[in-house]
């Protein structure tokens, strides 16, 4: 029987490899980052990442870099055998939290025009499209920035 329960944790280096057969799963080729480019943005200052975890296995992950002025989603992944059982949402809502825990504004992403799963998670977590930027992925392959403005409560939080 299949369990849809599943637990988030942070990400650590011994992830790195089931992490970028995630990304090869989830993306066509050109689009998934390749190694050095997946390496580059974990180490990059202002990372994070979150590992959602079902079965006893990586299901997905969220990577973010953050900056005083937003936090980046770089991208988010949740393996198709493990979709629509609320781990994007899940990772991307322990994400945004983190953001808000550091002070940042907003959230900004791109997503490919073409994406429809991706655009309507991002909608009903209260994204919205800024601008339309053509031939983002490469020639014809358009993408939407997005963005949310971050909720601070008064205390700081
Ligand atoms: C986009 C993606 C991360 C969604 O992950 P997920 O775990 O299935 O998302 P959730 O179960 O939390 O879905 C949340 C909401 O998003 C929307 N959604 C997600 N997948 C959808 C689909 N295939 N069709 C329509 N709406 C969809 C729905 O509103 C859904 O809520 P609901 O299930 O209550 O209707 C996943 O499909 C994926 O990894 N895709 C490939 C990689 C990608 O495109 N990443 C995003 C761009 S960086």
């Amino acid at each position: 029987m299949e369990s849809s329960a599943f637990r988030l944790r942070p990400y650590q280096p011994s992830d790195f490899e089931t992490l970028l057969r995630i990304d090869q799963a989830c993306f066509p080729r050109g689009i998934a980052y390749g190694r050095q480019e997946m390496k580059y943005y974990l180490r990059s200052e202002g990372a994070r990442c979150l590992i959602a975890e079902a079965d006893g296995q990586m299901a997905g992950f969220i990577l973010i870099e953050q900056s005083a002025e937003f936090a980046h989603i770089i991208t988010l992944d949740v393996l198709e055998t493990y979709r629509r059982r609320s781990i994007g949402s899940a990772l991307l809502e322990a994400a945004e939290k983190a953001a808000t825990q550091q002070g940042a504004p907003r959230m900004v992403l791109e997503t490919a025009t073409t994406n429809k799963p991706a655009i309507a998670l991002w909608k009903k977590h209260g994204y919205r499209e800024i601008v339309t930027i053509a031939d983002y992925y490469g020639p014809g392959l358009d993408a939407y920035e997005m963005h949310k403005t971050l909720r601070h409560s008064p205390e700081g939080n």
